[in-house]
């Protein structure tokens, strides 16, 4: 089993390494990124992120060569209070791979893929207290319906949601395929892609967890450091892009002769977002949906 780094090579130009800087690492998964960054700092430190239990035993031992970095078991929304915990209140720069590593994907039991049958749980962290067919079996009709279209995107949420709530209780994965294989049986791919993002998402808070470390980011960084970000899918990616827009553009009041406050808190590095090359794709089916964004402290 293995994790392939996507946009490897991308993220690291992009950080702008400095051998003695504080770099983290918000998602750690496999630590392929890590590594990358631990080989090329000298004083420096890297902090690496993830609430997957998992994943912390597998980068620790990938990284086991190193005596650079440090490694928390947390949720990235609490950036600012773990690191001051480290007694680092300023970093040059930080690594968002959002989403889930292959191993997640790939290991049946944590209930995150429609292709094998499993208990729907979905949580990447091991510790929270409500998983998918808790949410399956205790929202209420409309409740489901919200979120198979706000974060599915999923234009039969709510045929769905009925089935769903007729059936109760729906445990396994294969149940719920069943179900969106019954009213997605014209729609093109995977009849339970959108139900099953939707599902992921609302387990793990992961719109939220990402407005709220954005949140953090102008506080934390010096000048010069840079936020490097790949999403997965459109709801993500349109957080990042608006969050850099309002931090980025200067506010030109008519009439006046100059910009004046606020004062941008970046410049925005890729104007469009870089996306993996044919060959990547090709080679890590992963990849197909990365886009990367870039901004720069000013
Ligand atoms: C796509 S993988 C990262 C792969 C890594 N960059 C590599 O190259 O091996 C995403 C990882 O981030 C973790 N993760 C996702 N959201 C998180 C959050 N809000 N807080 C902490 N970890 C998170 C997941 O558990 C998963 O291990």
């Amino acid at each position: 089993m293995k994790h392939e780094s996507v946009l490897l090579n991308e993220c690291i130009e992009n950080l702008n390494i400095k051998p003695n800087g504080i770099y983290v690492d918000a998602t750690l998964g496999g630590a392929g990124h890590s590594l990358e960054i631990v080989k090329r700092l000298s004083s420096g430190l890297l902090v690496g992120f993830d609430q997957d239990e998992f994943a912390i035993q597998y980068a620790t031992n990938r990284l086991k060569d190193y005596n650079n970095f440090k490694i928390v078991k947390s949720n990235f929304r609490n950036l600012t209070e773990e690191l001051s915990k480290l007694g680092i209140n300023k970093i040059d720069g930080i690594l968002f791979d959002l989403g889930l590593s292959s191993f997640q994907i790939d290991d049946r039991k944590r209930g995150f893929s429609y292709l094998n049958n499993y208990e729907l749980d979905m949580r990447m962290d091991q510790d929270l207290e409500v998983s998918a067919k808790d949410i399956l079996n205790n929202y209420s009709l409309e409740d489901l319906t919200r979120i198979f279209r706000d974060y599915g995107e999923e234009k039969n949420a709510y045929q769905i949601a009925r089935k769903i709530v007729d059936r109760r209780p729906i445990t396994m994965t294969s149940e719920l395929v069943k179900i969106t294989d019954e009213v997605n049986y014209k729609v093109k791919g995977h009849s339970a892609k959108r139900v099953f993002q939707a599902l992921r998402i609302e387990v793990n808070e992961e719109l939220d967890v990402l407005h709220e470390a954005l949140a953090q980011l102008n506080d934390l960084l010096n000048p010069g450091g840079r936020i490097v970000i790949i999403t997965f899918h459109s709801l993500e990616d349109r957080i990042v892009k608006h969050y850099f827009k309002e931090n980025s553009e200067v506010e030109i009041i008519k009439g006046m002769p100059i910009a004046i406050e606020p004062k941008p808190n970046y410049k925005v590095i890729t104007k469009k977002p870089i996306l993996p090359t044919d060959e990547e794709m090709k080679h890590n089916s992963r990849s197909r949906s990365a886009k990367l964004r870039v901004a720069e402290k000013i």
